[in-house]
């Protein structure tokens, strides 16, 4: 049987991994840009922060065409699952795959069977992402806030679909639970301006006390939590293509299925040591191209160091 990892083996696993890391000279954390004093306190004390203009919107237009172009190919592409048979059961999350012959004969019609796609190995695939992963001013951010230079752990490129599928899976509020701590980083391929475009959506200081919540249910409802925590708190986080979003996702949050256009976006886990899935188990990694991870100056592979090299 498959059962949430114990939170308080997950802890002690993550205060053992931080206590080695801080011992690290090369992962000493990196002096916090100016501009990030505010971000940094935002992240510490409402559990998200949006860094502004982190990266050329040239760069994100290239990657996410990029990305598109592979969707076109569908060789890397993972065959998503087949939605139209959903459960009224919102935890009910495991579902047939699109069948071969649907899902090659392309995107047109795969994109009103199911919520999102993934690009396959995407460190491999799209090795510009690499850079992205490893951008100065995040790494000086993240590590202020763990103390220490932390790991980069799994990073995904997803598109997430504009269609008639009702929500799924990680579109209904959860509580990331693959540590007591880690950091996700939100990057979207293209603007997010309103509810409609399909944003990451979070509830504010719901990280304090997750402790209670956490593996009592794998995915909750709005209503009950709009009774716990006040309707205030529950943001949409909307960002423009070049910003950078970092939340504690040991929170609860979802992505809101987008109703005015298709949203692309790349998400990076960071943390202290592998994910964990369920039973105390470790998840996978991401995989990364061995000639690149040994381009890479010592610290770079240090952080990138417990990713799967292929
Ligand atoms: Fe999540």
């Amino acid at each position: 049987m498959l059962i949430i990892s114990d939170y308080d083996y997950l802890k002690s696993f993550y205060n053992k991994s931080l206590k080695r890391t801080l011992k690290k000279k090369l992962h000493k954390k990196i002096d916090l840009y100016p501009e990030d004093k505010k971000n940094l306190f935002n992240l510490n004390n409402h559990g998200y922060c949006i860094l502004r203009n982190v990266f050329p919107k040239k760069i994100i237009n290239n990657l996410n065409s990029k990305f598109q172009k592979e969707i076109k190919n569908l060789k890397n592409i993972s065959i998503p699952r087949d939605l139209r048979n959903q459960k009224k059961d919102i935890e009910h999350i495991y579902l047939p795959k699109v069948d071969k012959k649907t899902f090659f004969t392309g995107e047109r019609k795969f994109r009103n069977l199911t919520d999102s796609i993934k690009l396959k190995d995407p460190l491999v695939n799209l090795p510009e992402l690499i850079n992205f992963s490893l951008n100065k001013r995040i790494l000086s951010l993240i590590s202020n806030y763990f103390g220490c230079m932390p790991y980069l752990t799994f990073l995904k490129c997803v598109k997430t679909y504009k269609n008639k599928i009702k929500e799924h899976d990680t579109q209904y509020f959860h509580i990331d639970v693959n540590a007591t701590k880690l950091l996700k980083v939100f990057i979207y391929l293209n603007d997010v301006n309103s509810k409609g475009d399909g944003p990451f959506y979070y509830v504010k200081n719901s990280f304090k006390n997750i402790q209670k919540k956490w593996g009592k249910r794998s995915r909750w409802e709005d209503d009950y939590l709009k009774n716990i925590y006040s309707s205030k708190n529950f943001i949409p986080i909307l960002a423009k293509k070049g910003d950078v979003i970092i939340a504690n996702t040991v929170a609860f949050h979802r992505g809101l299925k987008p109703k005015k256009k298709d949203r692309n976006i790349v998400i990076i886990n960071y943390g202290m040591h592998v994910d964990f899935t369920f039973n105390n188990k470790f998840d996978i990694t991401s995989n990364i191209n061995k000639v690149d991870f040994k381009k890479q100056n010592s610290l770079n592979q240090s952080i990138l160091s417990l990713l799967n090299k292929i």
